[in-house]
């Protein structure tokens, strides 16, 4: 069996950030599937389909890369999937303690699942989709932050509002 990461997180929507985390990861391991969490705690902008389709459609040049969607623990969702790694992107000090918790819980829930980090590339350690989200909104240019079909997608979320 060859190594498959997960790379999970809610990608409401993919940005350059986390598409530079999943292009390094798959080099590394042999499939990275990119998983969708469906968070019914969260109010998201994209429908889980809808952010699903812009990751298959930004990353169709990458063949080990599988985009798929889960609920409920990670790690069982990890085991589901016969991967045995899950990969991360870290942007910054702040981002240090939660990921530190959810690796431990997770090693703690499942020894043998491994959680790898990547230092985010510098030129986007400030990004998140929160971020592009509130730029979006208030219909300025987010081109050097998302994918073009992904800017698109939220200017059309956005078109009626403010
Ligand atoms: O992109 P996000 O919202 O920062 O991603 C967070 C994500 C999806 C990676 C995290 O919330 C997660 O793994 N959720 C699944 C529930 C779970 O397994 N929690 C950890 C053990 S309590």
């Amino acid at each position: 069996m060859g190594s498959i990461a997960v790379c999970p997180g809610s990608f409401d929507p993919v940005t350059l950030g986390h598409l530079d985390i999943v292009t390094r990861g798959s080099k590394v391991f042999d499939k990275v599937i990119v998983a969708v969490l469906n968070n019914r705690n969260k109010q998201p902008l994209f429908t889980v389909e809808e952010r699903m389709e812009l990751l298959r459609e930004t990353t169709k040049d990458i063949p080990n890369v599988e985009i798929d969607h889960f609920n409920g623990l990670l790690i069982d969702y990890v085991k589901q999937k016969n991967a045995n790694a899950i990969i991360k992107g870290l942007r910054a000090v702040s981002d240090f303690e939660y990921e530190l918790q959810m690796a431990s819980i997770n090693r703690k829930l499942d020894e043998n699942i491994e959680t790898f980090f990547m230092m985010t590339n510098n030129k986007f350690s400030y990004l998140s989709s929160s971020i592009v989200k509130e730029i979006a909104k208030y219909h300025a240019p987010v081109s050097d932050l998302v994918p073009d079909i992904v800017e698109e997608a939220l200017r059309k979320k956005y078109a009626f509002s403010n």
